[in-house]
Formats: C-alpha cells, structure tokens, sequence
C-alpha cells in the first residue's frame, strides 16, 4: 500500500469474541478484525460493540473510561458511557447504558428495536467524542442496519466522505417492526420512510441493503441464493441492489481452533501426527457413556435444533441410522419438539445414541475433535463454521450442498475432498450418503485415514478472504 495515513475502518456488531458470542457473526467479527490488524498495519481497524453485563467483570479492569455524553433518540434523551480496549491490534469501544445492555440475554427481548435504534445512534457519538472519522463504517446483521440507515438519514452532511458496508451473516432476521415505529422508536421521519418500507412492516434489513454502499454476505453461493430464494422475502430487494453485492467466504481462526495447541484436549494431534485424535474419541465416548470402541462410527451433531439446519431430515432417518453400526451424539438447543425427540431416543437407546440439550462451547470442542463424522444437512447456510472446524480436528463433515456448505466442502467420491456432499434437501439423499461414509470407515481404513489428512490439510484461515475485505475497503476509499 502505498498510503501515507492509514486506513480507517470502523466495524460495529451486535456481538464480538472474546467478549460476547451467541453464534457464528461474533466469531467472524473477532477473527476478521483481528486479522485486518494483523496482516495489514497500514489499517487501523476499531470496534463498537455493547458493553453487555456477561463480561463486565471480567473485562472492565482492562477498560480505559472514555466519558459519557448523551444520544438523543426520538423524545428520548439517553445515557452513553464510552469504554475502550486494546486487544490484538484492534481497538474496541464499548457503548455503555444498562437499561439496555445489563440483561441475561443479548436478544430476544421486546425492545430490542429501541435497543439497537439507542445503539446504532450511539455510534456516532461515540466517533465525535474519541475524535476518529473512519473512511469505512462496516455494519453486521440487521441490529446495525440502523447506523447505516442513519448516516443517510440524520448524518448525510457530516459524513459525506464515509463509505459503508452491510455485512449479510443470515437473511432469516431482519428486523421487521410495524409501521408506527418509525418516529418514536427508530427515529426517522415520513420522509424516511420509503427506505426502509417493506411489505407493510418497517424492515431495518430492507433499509441497509437499500443505503449501503457495498453488501457483503459470508459466502459465494450464498450471494447467489438470495436472489432467488433462502432470501426469506427480501429476494427482489436483493437483486435491485445485485450490483453492489459480493459474497465473501468465511474463514475460522485457525490458531484458536489448533489439535496441536488446544487446551481443551488432553493428548495434541496434528495431520502429521493423528494420535491424539483416537484419544479424543475414547474421552468423548466416556464422558458420554457410549462404549469405547474405536471402530464404532461416532456421527455428531453440533447445531440449533431449528428447521433450516435440517434437523428433520435427522429426525426422519434416524432409526433407519441405528440400525447401522454406529454411535450417534447430538450437543444443542433449540425447538423444544426436537430437543424431546432426541431426548427420548437417548432413553430408549443407551450405549447407542447420547444427547445433551445444551449451549456448551467447550463440550462442542470435544466433539470437534473426538466425532468422526459431524452433520449438517441444512436446508439453508449462509456459511457456517462447524465444518470448516471439523475439518481442522480431522472430523469428516456430511454436508448438504447450500452456502458455504458446499464453498468449502468437497465431495471425497467425485475425486479429492474433504468430505461427503449430497444435493437434494432429501433425508434417504442424506442416509445414503452416510452409508457411503460408513462403507469407507468401516472397510477401507487407509482411505478414511487419507480423507482425514486432506480435511486437516484445509485452508479455512482469515488471510485470503480478509485481504479482499482490505481490496473491498481500498476500492470503496477510492
Ligand atoms: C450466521 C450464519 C452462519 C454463518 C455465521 C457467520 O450465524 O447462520 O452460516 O457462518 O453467521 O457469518
């Protein structure tokens, strides 16, 4: 890069590891910036995330007090604290008010539209009080649409030089709210309206993609799809704006999710040296009670037990599965039909199939290293993450060919892969295929064991999807 001054990207999400994390977006928005920071010090890369109660303790003596000021939103005038952390190259500020952020969860609550309408204007306080004027403001997922939104609506004059970037990380929440929330709770006036109208509702989503410069969303086919359908309604929206969007695929932090380091595991393995990964499977089966037999295919589930992750193509082959010679484990909560399914045949066949309806990052890890097969035949994936962290624990993914699922993993029978791949959204499409992996487990050891090198050999890292990110930037700086 050529530049004298650095380039300014000012990124703001809902949630961001290592702080807060319900799903995949805050894992992206850690490993992302991390590796902008990293990889290109010609950038200076910052964050704006709520200062949620989940990790006030652990992280506030780290904190440096910015100050407080006042975010005015409709008749309301509302209390801002400003917190900042350095951390691996990237600058984080924390948006302080705990009438909105001190709470169990991070969404799910009835005001959770004046709750990131109060954040989304705040960002912009918070960038007059710390004095930094970014050339690129990056929003993720429908809870930032508004900051967006905003610099067209409230900010137009003082913001002319800034260019913004609407991250797609899943079209199913858009943030849709009934028409008479556009003054009081959302802050906008009538004029304002037809940017963010859509099908009778206020759609924030509708709004950002309407008001961006650039979509981005978390793969190729993805991108692709949502023009035509997994768009959950907004597909024209979708295509009007097709010239401005580009699909990016998601990478995982590859030095958090090593065999070779994680202190999760007990033994360490890498490709070179698979060992370990036997290890893993023993403790996995034990701490679950399923007999340790290594010969035994041990098929898992690692998921929100919601429809589009296809979770009833499971529930529709499963006693077709037991009937084969294998072990079946599912970690995850969600519908609560599917969590008592699963529970039941957990009762009603010990030793064979083991559930634990559970949110459990540490308990998903073992299982990342100790399964030999992870499923994920979804209906819809804007990208998804599990596969690509099976594959670095040397776990075989049987994935339906959707998003990101099929960007990244390859079918092993049409020639080199790293895993299984079926296409119909079909549960015997789905038995098959994991018939086909059993057949190889079972009966052809050396090729399953060069399966497993190819998937460990894997490039899921950040660098090459962050530098487009950094081409996105440059070329949107002009
Ligand atoms: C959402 C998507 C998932 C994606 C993640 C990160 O959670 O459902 O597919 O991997 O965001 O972008």
């Amino acid at each position: 890069m050529g530049r004298k001054e650095k380039l300014q990207v000012l990124h703001v999400v809902s949630e961001v590891v290592p702080f807060l994390t319900t799903g995949g977006m805050g894992q992206v928005a850690g490993a992302l910036t991390h590796k902008l920071a990293e990889n290109y010090p010609n950038t200076d890369i910052r964050v704006i995330t709520p200062f949620y109660a989940h990790f006030r303790d652990k992280y506030e003596p780290q904190m440096t007090f910015l100050g407080e000021t006042e975010v005015s939103l409709a008749w309301r005038t509302l209390y801002c604290g400003i917190y900042e952390m350095k951390l691996k190259g990237v600058t984080f500020y924390f948006i302080d008010n705990r009438h909105y952020f001190d709470r169990d969860n991070a969404y799910g609550y009835f005001d959770d539209g004046e709750r990131f309408a109060y954040f989304s204007k705040a960002v912009f306080s918070v960038i007059e009080l710390v004095g930094f004027r970014p050339s690129i403001i990056h929003a993720h997922d429908w809870q930032t649409a508004l900051v967006i939104i905003y610099l067209k609506t409230h900010f137009n004059e003082a913001y002319k030089a800034t260019r913004t970037i609407f991250t797609i990380h899943n079209m199913e929440y858009q943030g849709k709210y009934i028409p008479g929330t556009l003054h009081d709770i959302f802050d906008l006036r009538d004029n304002d309206l037809s940017l963010v109208e859509y099908e009778d509702c206020i759609n924030l989503m509708k709004g950002a993609l309407v008001c961006s410069d650039k979509v981005t969303t978390v793969s190729p086919s993805y991108a692709r799809e949502i023009q035509t359908s997994c768009g959950y309604g907004l597909e024209r929206i979708i295509r009007e704006n097709a010239y401005k969007l580009i699909g990016i695929i998601n990478g995982i932090d590859t030095e958090l999710y090593n065999p070779a380091t994680d202190p999760l595991l007990k033994k360490k393995y890498s490709a070179q040296s698979p060992g370990g990964k036997a290890s893993a499977k023993k403790r996995l089966q034990g701490l679950f009670n399923l007999p340790k037999s290594p010969r035994k295919m041990l098929i898992c589930v690692v998921s929100r037990l919601v429809s589009h992750k296809g979770i009833d193509l499971i529930t529709y082959i499963l006693d077709d599965l037991l009937n084969l010679d294998i072990q079946f484990l599912l970690l995850g909560t969600g519908d609560h039909n599917y969590e008592l399914f699963f529970e039941d045949k957990a009762v009603l066949h010990p030793g064979k199939v083991a559930v634990s309806i559970a949110f459990n990052p540490d308990i998903a890890g073992l299982i990342y290293a100790g399964a030999d097969v992870l499923l994920m035949p979804s209906r819809s994936e804007p990208c998804g993450l599990s596969q690509m962290i099976a594959c670095r624990y040397g776990t075989i993914p049987i994935v339906r060919k959707t998003g990101g699922l099929g960007d990244t993993i390859k079918d092993c029978r049409a020639g080199e892969g790293n895993g299984f791949v079926f296409d119909d959204y079909n549960a015997w499409s789905l038995l098959d295929t994991i018939q086909h992996a059993l057949d190889l487990f079972a009966h052809h050891p050396d090729d399953w064991n060069n399966l497993i090198a190819e998937a460990m050999g894997c490039d899921f890292s950040w660098d090459i999807s962050a530098r487009e990110y950094l081409r996105l930037y440059e070329e949107l700086e002009g």
